[in-house]
């Protein structure tokens, strides 16, 4: 069998890592998140105090950034300049400020090619916004998956007690919209559905329902 480029694109808590987790596991593929990457960046600029919407400086920085996947178990880790920010880069202050981040053009064209070299193999399955767009125009899968934003905001909220993070529902529900609504408005590769990307809704679909009919539809490709 190929090994295949299969792209996970769409809004804030859609499911993406978790369902492309899942599905690099059952076909021995590597699993790529593209938004630790714009949430790596986001960090060292913070830790480095560079203002988030200067360009040049991020440029600078990601010169000599060093951003890594481990694996581990249960969940791969992520790792900036040989630092663990697994858990850091999961922060309300880091999610609420990473699309100012994401909007900046040498943070995009930077992490693009990084993304891009990752992939060129095959056998992966990357989540983000701009994957079937940009990153891998060429990929044989794509998937666009949406949710409610209540439905997303709660799926979060149930996530955010594991972790310990106590934002309110509907400050949830507002701080995704808001993300929403930057990454959809920004001039370089927006959050937009590929116009060949399959839609899957799954407002009221389980994990393993999303899982399953992904597997079915790049079954159909391999
Ligand atoms: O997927 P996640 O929520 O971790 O992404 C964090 C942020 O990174 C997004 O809100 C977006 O601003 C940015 N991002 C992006 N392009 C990608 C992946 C993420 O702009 N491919």
């Amino acid at each position: 069998k190929r090994k295949i480029q299969i792209a996970i694109d769409g809004p804030a808590s859609a499911g993406k890592s978790t369902v492309a987790k899942l599905v690099a596991k059952k076909l021995g593929y590597i699993y790529c998140d593209t938004g630790a990457m714009y949430r790596a960046v986001t960090y060292a600029a913070m830790k480095k105090d560079i203002r988030l919407d200067n360009d040049k400086d991020l440029n600078q920085l990601l010169q000599k950034l060093s951003i890594e996947f481990v694996p581990a178990n249960p969940e791969q880790k992520v790792y900036v300049d040989n630092v663990d920010v697994t858990k850091e880069i999961r922060l309300p202050g880091i999610t609420n400020n990473v699309s100012i981040v994401a909007a900046q053009s040498s943070v995009r064209t930077d992490l693009t090619k990084r993304q891009q070299q990752i992939a060129q193999a095959g056998g992966i399955v990357m989540d983000g916004r701009d994957i079937g767009t940009t990153v891998l125009p060429n990929a044989q899968v794509k998937i666009f998956l949406v949710a409610s934003a209540k439905k997303r905001a709660l799926r979060r909220y149930k996530e955010n007690i594991l972790k310990e993070i106590n934002t309110p529902l509907d400050v949830l529900e507002q701080e995704i919209i808001e993300r929403d609504y930057k990454d959809s408005h920004r001039k370089i590769s927006p959050l937009v559905q590929a116009s060949d990307a399959i839609e899957i809704d799954t407002t009221e679909l389980t994990i393993d329902e999303v899982v399953r009919e992904i597997m079915k539809i790049i079954e159909n490709r391999l």
